[in-house]
């Protein structure tokens, strides 16, 4: 089958052809209804559908013939810590902690929070509460108090689902004193919290609300796989959008588990038995869906590590997971790559290993810089296939389908609408723009399987967020252009969301931050080009009249203010202080200009500038400081 066709039949005859994937699944009932709209006039896929996402991943495989074959790996080199479990083995121990979140009361749809390091229990924690048609929420293990009590405070969770601590590279973060602010500054309180004791940290638990996971494990039943509809809610996973509040992107159980299992097949070229590692987070979408579902719903084998491309302990450490476990499939995001350049630069690392199992790298999380891709493929020799995805979608919007139609590599484009995504490039009034000309990418309604259904709770905002702008299409939020060979080339946000490392932050949350400083009178933070991370965020500020403070001193601060709102990962370091900032005559600041400037391009004022002296001010200024050359 030809990309061209497949593409086709996707876009000519939809239902047929997501019927058709579907059936590579094994549901409780086949839906008979396969694309139908809500009372809101939203799309759901195998909305009749009767299945149970765990058993399509674990109990399925077992009941063919696979229950031996590992199902999960996990390598911990921060804990000298291996481990693995067949689909077996990985199937009782879900069933067994989805017997434990019954225990406490967990119900189909109840929302069960997960706040938890890489370690396996993450996963069987997920796939536990899939088990009994309740829809977990994944937190980012980075995140601070303040950001996991929004999550609490939205999805209202009965059970939350912890560790003791994690371990980054230079100290071991306890996870305990983080959980309890939270719930301390969130009016919705969880009816229980399961730790999971680890040794390098013990948690103390709260009398009557806490429980020690190997404990209330030991006394669990194993609970059986509750049928839910192909419409019912997988997951809650929260992103940052150009407000302060996170957004609460629904998942689906139908479109997710079709999307995923075709997905492996058609983009990554995974078959059963096959080793598919995704050097992610379950914290991110990218864990979600390629460290848990998707592999096990192939039944191929996943990686659970718990570790950093570098450090941990060198630079070799991605080649060191491909040989000791024959991994095929390889997933990061271009900041690893960059950090592994950046300290193996003639990748002496990569001769040590035998990698010939090895057959593709995959990246996403934001572009991948052509330097990058062609470090990567000359210095290991294999294609490194850069595919652009959303949490909103689960998915690749547009990919190099290796398991349909490999094609030819152009650096900096990550290649074509993988089949189901119909990508259009609008202007500002929803015209159609032709070959090579930049803007708004949109995708043209009904989005395929997998892509969000909703925000938790609150459709106005799903469609005041993604469907007004463009009638009749979802706006990515992203912009870029379509060449002449129908390549897709995404060139980034064209919203104030910014990407640190392959992690969506908001500008808008960071400057709610440091605008609650006492002396800050006003503020702007904006995205600073950075070799390793990509972006990083720093902060212009006004002080309020007679605020006595350094820059220095403020700068300092409101580190720690961010760290302490938001989490390290913000990695927001510098501000500077300058005497006004430029807005538009309605009081919109000049953010976009603002960030071209810093990032030494040409930058473009709206003829709606309150003062033209300003941005020139500004530069002066910054320029004195050193922040422009
Ligand atoms: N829990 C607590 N803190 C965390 C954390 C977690 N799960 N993950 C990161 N942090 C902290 C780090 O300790 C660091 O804190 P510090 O400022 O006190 O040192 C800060 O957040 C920034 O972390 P990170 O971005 O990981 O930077 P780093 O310098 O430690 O490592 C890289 C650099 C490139 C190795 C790292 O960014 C990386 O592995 N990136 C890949 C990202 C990725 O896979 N993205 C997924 C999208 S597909
Ligand atoms: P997240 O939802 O955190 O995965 O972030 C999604 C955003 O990351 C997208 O809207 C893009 O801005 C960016 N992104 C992800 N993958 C790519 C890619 N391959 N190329 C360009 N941008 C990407």
């Amino acid at each position: 089958m030809s990309y061209k066709a497949e593409y086709q039949r996707s876009m000519d005859d939809p239902e047929g052809f997501w019927k058709e994937k579907a059936e590579a699944l094994s549901w409780f009932k086949f839906p008979e209804k396969i694309l139908s709209q809500d009372e809101h006039g939203i799309y759901h896929w195998f909305a009749d559908g009767e299945m149970n996402t765990a058993y399509m991943a674990l109990d399925y495989h077992v009941e063919n013939g696979r229950g031996d074959n590992i199902a999960m790996i996990y390598d911990s080199p921060v804990t000298d810590t291996k481990t693995q479990y067949t689909f077996t083995q990985l199937r009782d121990e879900v069933a067994k902690t989805a017997g434990m979140l019954a225990g406490l009361g967990v119900e189909k749809g109840d929302r069960v929070i997960i706040y938890m390091p890489m370690i396996p229990e993450a996963v069987i924690g997920m796939l536990a509460t899939a088990r009994i048609g309740a829809i977990h929420s994944v937190v980012f293990g980075g995140f601070a108090p303040p950001e996991l009590a929004v999550r609490l405070e939205d999805a209202q969770p009965k059970v939350i689902l912890s560790a003791s601590c994690g371990i980054e590279i230079k100290r071991v973060i306890e996870y305990k004193p983080l959980l309890d602010k939270a719930i301390a500054l969130s009016s919705h309180k969880p009816s229980s919290c399961v730790m999971f004791q680890r040794p390098q940290a013990t948690a103390t638990l709260v009398e009557g609300r806490d429980y020690d996971w190997k404990t209330l494990l030991e006394t669990a039943e194993p609970a059986e796989c509750t049928p839910v509809k192909g419409t019912d809610p997988l997951y809650i996973l929260y992103t940052s959008g150009t407000t302060g509040k996170p957004k609460g992107v629904v998942r689906e159980n139908g479109g997710h588990a079709v999307a995923m299992n075709y997905s492996m097949e058609a983009i990554y070229n995974m078959q059963h038995g096959d080793v598919f590692w995704a050097a992610s987070d379950v914290g991110w979408v990218v864990g979600h869906s390629y460290i848990v579902y998707a592999p096990l719903l192939r039944g191929c084998t996943t990686i659970v590590y718990e570790g950093k491309p570098v450090m941990t302990p060198d630079a070799g450490a991605f080649w060191r997971i491909t040989e000791e476990y024959g991994v095929k499939g390889l997933f990061s995001a271009p900041t690893a790559f960059r950090a592994i350049k950046k300290d193996d630069p003639n990748a002496d690392m990569v001769g040590k290993y035998d990698i010939s199992s090895l057959e593709y790298i995959f990246s996403a999380g934001e572009r991948l810089d052509p330097p990058t891709q062609e470090w990567m493929m000359e210095k290991t020799g294999k294609p490194v296939i850069d595919h652009w995805w959303q949490t909103e979608t689960g998915w690749g919007i547009t990919a190099n389908l290796q398991g349909i139609e490999p094609m030819p590599i152009k650096l900096g484009s990550s290649t074509v609408p993988t089949p189901g995504f119909n990508v259009q490039i609008l202007d500002e009034n929803g015209h159609h723009l032709g070959k090579n000309e930049q803007g708004y990418i949109a995708l043209k309604l009904p989005l395929p399987p997998s892509c969000l259904a909703t925000i938790w709770g609150n459709v106005e905002k799903f469609k005041e967020s993604y469907l007004n702008s463009f009638e009749g299409y979802y706006a990515s939020g992203d912009g870029g252009y379509i060449d002449d060979d129908g390549y897709v080339f995404v060139m980034g946000r064209v919203d104030d969301v910014m990407n640190v490392a392959g992690h969506r932050l908001s500008t808008g949350e960071m400057e709610e931050v440091v605008g609650g400083h006492p002396s800050v009178a006003e503020c702007a933070v904006i995205a600073r080009d950075d070799d390793l991370k990509g972006q990083i965020p720093i902060g212009l500020v006004v002080l309020k009249t007679g605020a006595d403070v350094d820059e220095e001193t403020l700068s300092k601060e409101l580190v720690q203010m961010i760290r302490s709102s938001i989490g390290a990962i913000a990695c927001y370091k510098d501000t500077y202080i300058v005497k006004r900032l430029p807005k538009t005559r309605s009081g919109k600041i000049l953010r976009k200009s603002m960030r071209q400037m810093v990032n030494g391009q040409p930058y473009a004022v709206p003829s709606t500038i309150d003062d033209v002296t300003i941005m020139p001010e500004i530069e002066a200024q910054l320029r004195e400081k050193g922040v422009i050359s």
